[in-house]
């Protein structure tokens, strides 16, 4: 059976391509590399012994997508491309409603032409208000989103879950990823973010690598036990193999659904700090700064449904977390530019 992975050349589709070729799928991807390097297929094509057909070009590209759909026999559609950064969606709106619901809406106006309608969708805790009870189920309310990423997250499942109401013929999985970390235990494929990053664990990673001189810890008078940021920080090798169950799931079952992807432990951002020194035997200088703008104290998954539904539960830990997290950068100082 083939997947269909959108953005498959990006952080979270690369290793779920590398799960998927190691469950015996057949892996095509489609990447414009807005923000990824072709390097991270190679790599996984090495690491399988299989290949990978590529298709370098745009989700939105409805020509391009009618010929790879002409081209391959897909079962299902894995759509990981779009644009990910907060503070940036706060920028360039247009640019991150374009990318996010256009390519959303091209996918599946083709998917429904060629008459192929299994689809996971990858979503966002982010969807969640923040005046939730914790742990978030997937029945906790959704919407007030803060910024233009995520109600692209929002909107895009309200998008899905509108067709499913409207044609009982599509099977969608709608996948709430909780805080994404790590790297394959190898060392071979990883995170590489552009720029200064945004999220907690590259800027860690870089800060031990001597990129970046201290760590700032946004906020330490949160309600939390230490008063930094709690989240629910999961291994992307266990959220790789999340999508490998979803795509089980979404080719047997029609209708919508929507899983959490988190472990439903949430740890502080001093946790992360001091775990990660340990781990890896390395000091990490930090500075506590004021609260970020747009942030919330705690945020952790009752990974429940996910467990029951799919079969699936995270099992790597926060050593693991740490540990692989450090064996990809300080193998690859450079990310995939070396
Ligand atoms: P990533 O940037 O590494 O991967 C996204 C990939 O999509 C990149 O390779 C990029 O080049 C490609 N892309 C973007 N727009 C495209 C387009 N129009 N056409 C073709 N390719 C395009 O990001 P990631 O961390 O792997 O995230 C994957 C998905 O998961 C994204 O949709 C992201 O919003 C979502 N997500 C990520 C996180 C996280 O913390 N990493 C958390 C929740 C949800
Ligand atoms: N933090 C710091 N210093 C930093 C970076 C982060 O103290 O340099 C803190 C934050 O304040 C927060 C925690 O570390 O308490 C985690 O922050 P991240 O930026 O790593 O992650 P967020 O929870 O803010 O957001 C991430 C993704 C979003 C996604 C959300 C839920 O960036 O896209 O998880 O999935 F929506």
């Amino acid at each position: 059976m083939n997947v269909l992975v959108t953005g498959g050349a990006g952080y979270i589709g690369s290793h779920t391509c590398l799960e998927l070729l190691e469950s015996g799928y057949g892996v095509i991807v489609i990447d414009n590399l807005c923000n990824s390097n072709p390097k991270s297929l190679d790599r996984v094509r090495s690491m399988t012994g299989k290949d990978i057909k590529f298709y370098e070009g745009d989700v939105r590209d409805e020509a391009l997508l009618h010929k790879i759909f002409a081209e391959n026999e897909i079962s299902c559609v894995i759509h990981f491309a779009g644009l990910k950064a907060v503070g940036e969606s706060v920028a360039m709106p247009w640019e991150y409603y374009d990318n996010n619901l256009n390519s959303t809406l091209v996918l599946t106006k083709v998917m429904k032409e060629v008459g192929m309608k299994n689809i996971i969708f990858s979503s966002s805790a982010t969807v969640y208000t923040a005046d939730n009870e914790m742990p978030l189920r997937e029945t906790s309310r959704t919407g007030n989103c803060t910024n233009p990423y995520g109600w692209t997250k929002y909107m895009t499942e309200q998008i899905l879950s509108g067709m499913s109401n409207a044609d009982p013929e599509w099977g969608i999985v709608l996948l709430r990823y909780f805080n994404p970390v790590g790297a394959h235990p190898s060392g071979l494929i990883g995170e590489d973010p552009r720029g200064i990053p945004n999220n907690l664990m590259p800027y860690i990673t870089q800060v031990a690598i001597g990129r970046r001189d201290h760590l700032s810890v946004y906020g330490n008078d949160y309600d939390t036990p230490d008063g930094t940021g709690v989240r629910d920080y999961i291994h992307v090798v266990d959220l790789a193999k999340g999508h490998v169950a979803a795509v089980k799931y979404a080719t047997s079952h029609l209708g919508c659904e929507v899983f959490n992807l988190g472990t439903g432990t949430g740890y502080s951002v001093l946790d992360m700090v001091h775990a990660f020194s340990e781990a890896n035997n390395l000091e990490l200088p930090y500075e506590i700064v004021d609260r970020r703008p747009g942030d919330i104290g705690t945020c952790y998954a009752d990974p429940a449904k996910s467990a029951e539904v799919l079969g699936w539960k995270a099992e790597k830990t926060l050593v693991d977390m740490c540990r692989d997290s450090w064996n990809w950068q300080s193998k690859n100082p450079n990310g995939f530019a070396d």
